[in-house]
């Protein structure tokens, strides 16, 4: 039996293009109003920008009237910049979302954006669950992080995980991943920690189903469903360009043409994976990805720069690139920059890249 999920009013952190996403469906198609909180209040206004227009768009091609655009612009509240997640403390549900492409909320580790690495994850979680009332549900989109993880450090200081207080607040976190562009994509996975109780689990994917969204489940393991299948998919494609089996176009359009892909692997690497999951501990994502098998089992490991606002794209590709050479310095040939730059591109950012041996 399908229960309502019975939120109020939810709050989204971090205001970048998955975080919007969220917000607009959830303002939009489920009707709920939405805090938006973001560290950037640049970063805010792009993305109030972009729904201004995606709501016009609607209305102009007649898929919406001009009172429901109204409507859900106004569910949409902007958390002051001082209040920070404090600004959420009366929600009913928090979707973090906070990874590189957006500003993220920004914690101490390095002064950087919350990103797609655990321990940063697992104290915005701590913080979170400080804030918010105990019953409010903490759902995360990241794309692979151990939601269990996240659960554990939802436990209040002082608690244990078996003290009833300690059990219910990790019991209250969920992963609830969209797909990018969310306005369009229509899945949401449904991850549960192994702590997560059946009503939030139940409650969450109301909320997605409220939002317009099929549900499929997955159990928490590094990326999940979608992204255990994708990742490795798209390391096949860049080691297609990078061994010149064909050229870029050659590849994006085998996939596009012989098997109906919306877009080829590299084009949907540039264009809607977020860059931040190559950055993931290799633990997280160790299971799930052949070059990081590789990398583990190899006596290099990867020290990456902080990854620049631009070129993202650049870095998906490079990142990848690099660690082909590091495939390949396995194999015990050389690594030289010319190895890194087979695809052509910027050696801006790999040239941070440093390649250590393992201590
Ligand atoms: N935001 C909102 N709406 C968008 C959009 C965006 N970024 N991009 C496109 N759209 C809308 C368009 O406005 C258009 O709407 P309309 O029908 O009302 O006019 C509709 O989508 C179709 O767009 P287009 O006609 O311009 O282009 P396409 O038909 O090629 O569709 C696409 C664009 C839907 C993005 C399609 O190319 C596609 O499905 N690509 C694959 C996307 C994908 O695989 N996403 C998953 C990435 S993995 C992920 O997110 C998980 C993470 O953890 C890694």
């Amino acid at each position: 039996m399908s229960i309502a999920h019975g939120f109020r009013t939810i709050g989204v952190l971090g205001a970048g293009q998955m975080g919007l996403g969220i917000a607009y469906v959830a303002s939009l198609r489920a009707k709920v109003p939405v805090y938006l909180v973001d560290k950037s209040p640049v970063q805010i206004q792009k993305s109030l920008s972009l729904m201004d227009k995606l709501l016009a768009k609607d209305v102009s091609k007649g898929k919406l009237s001009e009172q429901e655009a109204k409507d859900a612009r106004q569910r949409i509240t902007v958390v002051p910049e001082e209040q920070g997640i404090e600004g959420l403390k009366d929600v009913d549900l928090v979707v973090e979302v906070s990874n590189l492409n957006c500003a993220g909320y920004e914690l101490t580790e390095g002064g950087q954006a919350a990103t797609e690495n655990v321990n940063i994850k697992m104290s915005l979680f701590e913080s979170l669950a400080a804030a918010v009332r105990p019953d409010t549900i903490l759902a995360t989109n990241t794309s692979s992080i151990s939601i269990t993880k996240m659960a554990a450090a939802a436990i209040p200081k002082g608690e244990t995980a078996a003290s009833p207080k300690g059990k219910a607040s990790a019991a209250r976190v969920v992963g609830l991943h969209f797909f990018n562009p969310v306005p369009v994509m229509k899945l949401v996975e449904l991850i549960p920690a192994l702590q997560t109780s059946q009503e939030t689990l139940d409650r969450a994917r109301a909320f997605a189903v409220a939002c317009g969204k099929e549900v499929t489940a997955s159990k928490d393991v590094p990326g999940f469903i979608s992204n255990a299948l994708l990742m490795p998919f798209i390391n096949e494609a860049i080691m297609c360009l990078e061994k010149e089996i064909g050229t870029r176009d050659d590849i994006d359009k085998t996939l596009k043409l012989g098997m109906n892909h919306p877009m080829g692997p590299l084009q949907l690497a540039d264009l809607y994976v977020p860059a931040l999951g190559i950055r993931r501990t290799d633990d997280e994502l160790g299971e799930a990805l052949d070059w990081i098998r590789v990398y583990q089992s190899s006596k290099f490991c990867i020290k990456a720069p902080a990854i620049p606002s631009t070129g993202l794209a650049c870095f998906w590709r490079e990142w990848w690139t690099l660690a082909g050479s590091v495939r390949r310095a396995a194999r015990g040939s050389m690594i030289t920059k010319s190895n890194n730059n087979k695809c052509g591109l910027s050696v801006a950012v790999i040239s941070q890249c440093t390649v250590q041996h393992r201590t």
